[in-house]
């Protein structure tokens, strides 16, 4: 499509039905703002520019579309006077358009580029003044009105407070998404005059202005006129981000995933699956997040911004920014934070916590321990209930745990500190200085048994009673040996 081709966003209105202190654009849906979805539909369309019109808490909105899309052009619009008048600031603040300038809203987050790129060559094909990217709906209450001729050529769009009851009957709806030829945008604009209901410049007047001047209209009714919905409560947005979810989910799985429940799967717009995963009920895949091929993930997982390698296996996992490598395992019950990486064939397992922790190829923390700023060698087993100290209570501390170590259950590692490859430690050691390759550290005295101690200090309870009962048993088990 177009080198001579501008796409304006419409984003100034307020949107105080969502009674949100986040301007509505902004709220976010599979992982993106509404406007950031928009914008990916625009993008798709390689327009010459996109212009996005800006007016309520322009700040937060101008900011957040700079950052998606450096090279938009921002117009301001003050006072929200209308559609026509926001194209208005558009225009000028372009300067100079030219070719086809297509004209949508930042609240309709289901748009794709696809049905832009269709919409688009129709009117260009047309050779019109204006299209109107249409829609037939049952109910059509709100919307602007497609009236046509008996030919069945459009003749004008009405606004719903401004129709009569006879055309408030059609079902042909403005979606609001309309193309222009720039010459005569440029000429209708301003013709476009306040004189309505609502005492707006009603951008869609310029549909009776061309056929006024005796040109080309035409309207194209979109199939799928979710695309073109807009969200303006809480309830919308719900209903769409659902939709949005069931069409993602569907797409992965015509694409060769396995989705048990589509249900309680939730999938981010942005995350990417490769072929033969299986996501088990409950899951929630955000952000950037990608699975490789064979990889199960389920059930209950929210994994947020992670890589997961192909076969490997995350069950019942909270996790953020972690890359889990090939044939590894996660959880059940495992708390993955930013900065973790599992080796290839490694481990993390029930109630582990991990925290910029590198953990190598085939590396296990198989149960009930802390792993923060730490790095694990190849092969290395942390034993269970293992926790890595790495806070001083000022300052973070690393520790460093070579390849093929065998660290027994109940440590501490006082950080920062170093375990040798091949080190061992003894159960409950708390290891705050370094261990050498090889060497086995044992922090704990060596054991001593006060003898008959509860039957002394805790005469009459159960314990003693237990105690005692039991010494006797073994006192006629040693005589019985004894005598034999
Ligand atoms: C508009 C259309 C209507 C169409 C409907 C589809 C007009 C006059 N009417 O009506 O034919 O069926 O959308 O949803 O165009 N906006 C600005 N600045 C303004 C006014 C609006 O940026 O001064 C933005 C809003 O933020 C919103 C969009 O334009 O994203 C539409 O505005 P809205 O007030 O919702 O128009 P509707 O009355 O719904
Ligand atoms: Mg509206």
């Amino acid at each position: 499509m177009g080198n001579n081709l501008t796409v304006v966003v419409l984003a100034a209105g307020g949107g105080t039905r969502m009674r949100s202190k986040t301007m509505k654009v902004l709220h976010p849906i599979a992982g993106r703002t509404m406007i950031g979805h928009v914008l990916v539909a625009a993008r798709e369309m390689q327009p010459e520019r996109i212009v996005a019109v800006v007016g309520h808490q322009r700040e937060q909105v101008a900011g957040h579309i700079r950052e998606l899309e450096p090279d938009a052009v921002l117009a301001v619009q003050d006072e929200q006077l209308g559609t026509g008048h926001a194209v208005r600031m558009a225009v000028e603040a372009v300067g100079d358009v030219s070719g086809t300038v297509l004209v949508a809203y930042g609240d309709t987050p289901l748009l794709e580029g696809a049905s832009l790129r269709w919409f688009a060559a129709e009117h260009e094909a047309s050779q019109g003044a204006v299209s109107i990217l249409s829609g037939i709906v049952d109910n059509p209450f709100g919307y602007g009105r497609v009236l046509r001729n008996a030919e069945g050529d459009v003749e004008a769009i009405v606004e719903e407070k401004d129709a009569t009851p006879a055309q408030r009957e059609v079902r042909e709806i403005n979606s609001g998404i309309l193309a222009f030829d720039a010459e005569f945008l440029l000429e209708a604009l301003p013709r476009i005059g306040n004189d309505n209901a609502k005492g707006e410049y009603y951008l869609t007047d310029a549909i009776g202005i061309a056929r006024e001047d005796g040109l080309t209209v035409g309207a194209y009714p979109i199939d799928d006129v979710m695309q073109t919905e807009g969200v303006n409560d809480r309830a919308q947005l719900a209903r769409l981000g659902a939709e949005m979810n069931r069409r993602i989910v569907g797409r992965w799985m015509r694409d060769g995933v396995t989705v048990m429940d589509p249900a309680t799967t939730w999938i981010d717009a942005d995350v990417t699956l490769e072929r033969d995963v299986t996501v088990l009920p409950g899951v929630q895949l955000l952000g950037a997040t990608s699975v490789a091929e064979d990889a199960v993930v389920g059930p209950d997982c929210t994994l947020k911004d992670c890589e997961i390698g192909p076969g490997a296996r995350v069950v019942r996992t909270h996790g953020e920014l972690a890359v889990i490598g090939a044939g590894a395992a996660v959880g059940p019950f495992s708390y993955l934070r930013p900065g973790t990486t599992l080796g290839a064939g490694g481990k993390i397992g029930g109630f582990v916590e991990t925290k910029n922790a590198s953990i190598g190829d085939g590396a296990k923390v198989p149960h009930l321990s802390y792993v923060g700023d730490a790095e694990i060698g190849e092969g290395t087993n942390i034993g269970a209930g293992t926790i890595f100290a790495n806070y001083d209570g000022v300052r973070k501390h690393r520790t460093r745990v070579g390849r093929q170590a065998r660290t027994a259950s109940n440590n501490t590692f006082v950080a920062p500190v170093e375990i040798g490859d091949g080190a061992a430690t003894g159960a409950g050691t708390v290891v705050r200085q370094d261990v050498p390759p090889g060497a086995l550290a044992v922090s704990s005295g060596p054991q001593r048994n006060i003898e008959g101690w509860a039957l002394d200090r805790r005469a009459g309870t159960p314990q003693a009673e237990a105690a005692e009962a039991a010494l006797a048993d073994r006192g006629d088990a040693e005589q019985g040996v004894a005598e034999s």
